[in-house]
């Protein structure tokens, strides 16, 4: 589902690289916990296979396509078509609506109009928030806004969900019920799962962990 190989990147400016020849492959069905430092590289990593930074050396392969290859239209369909992305930083838009804002990624993906509201409303459900599509983001505090993202994540049904520390501001009963629902939906749909965290409890539960450090990633 996702094959990285001999992948480097180096921030410009930067003295040394983020990390240099990783390699990781992961099946579909497969939830992959990656672990690792402050500061060691996972976001970056996140990032260059949603190609949202661009490595030096190295292949990205997402649904037979090399994300490093594509030019900026290809990636962002290729993105479209088969990424979910849960941000750090939620990344909601505060002037679209809770339900406007899970719609972003089926208007990207060309999904038909048609199916918008039961997808959205269905998510919306999952993630216990099933009155609040017409909210504005501004009124929802941190946990209800990274159940947003979650939701967003998943509406167009990727082939691979990358998840930057997605229970990170849930309180304990919460983070369970959201990676209880990433880990079914994944599943469900055949795709294939990163998720970067910092809580042992979501790592175990997990097919696997890799842990980045300043020498690469190991098992
Ligand atoms: N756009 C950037 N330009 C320069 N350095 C960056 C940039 N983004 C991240 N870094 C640096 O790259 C390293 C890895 O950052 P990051 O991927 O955010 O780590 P993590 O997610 O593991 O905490 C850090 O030293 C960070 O300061
Ligand atoms: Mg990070």
């Amino acid at each position: 589902m996702l094959t990285i190989t001999h992948l480097s990147k180096q921030h410009t400016s930067a003295a040394r690289p983020v990390f240099s020849d990783l390699n990781l492959a992961i099946a579909s069905s497969e939830v992959v916990a990656l672990v690792g430092e402050s500061g060691v590289g996972k976001s970056t990593l996140l990032n260059c296979i949603a190609g949202l930074e661009t490595p030096e050396t190295g292949s990205i392969l997402i649904a037979q396509q090399d994300m490093v290859r594509l030019d900026e239209a290809a990636r962002a369909a290729l993105r479209a078509r088969s990424i979910g992305f849960v941000f750090q930083a939620f990344h909601i838009l505060p002037t679209l609506t809770v339900a406007q804002n899970i719609a972003v990624p089926l208007l990207l993906s060309k999904i038909p109009l048609t199916e918008h509201a039961d997808r959205i409303q269905t998510l919306l459900e999952r993630v216990g928030l099933s009155q609040f599509g017409s909210r504005w983001p501004a009124s929802l505090s941190g946990g209800e806004l990274q159940r947003v993202a979650i939701a967003r994540a998943l509406v167009h049904h990727p082939t691979l969900l990358l998840a930057d520390e997605p229970t990170g501001n849930l309180d304990p009963r919460t983070a369970e019920e959201i990676l209880n629902l990433l880990l079914e939906r994944v599943r469900a749909q055949n795709a294939a799962a990163l998720i970067v965290t910092h809580s042992h409890q979501v790592a175990q539960r997990c097919d696997r962990i890799l842990t980045l450090t300043a020498e690469g990633l190991r098992a």
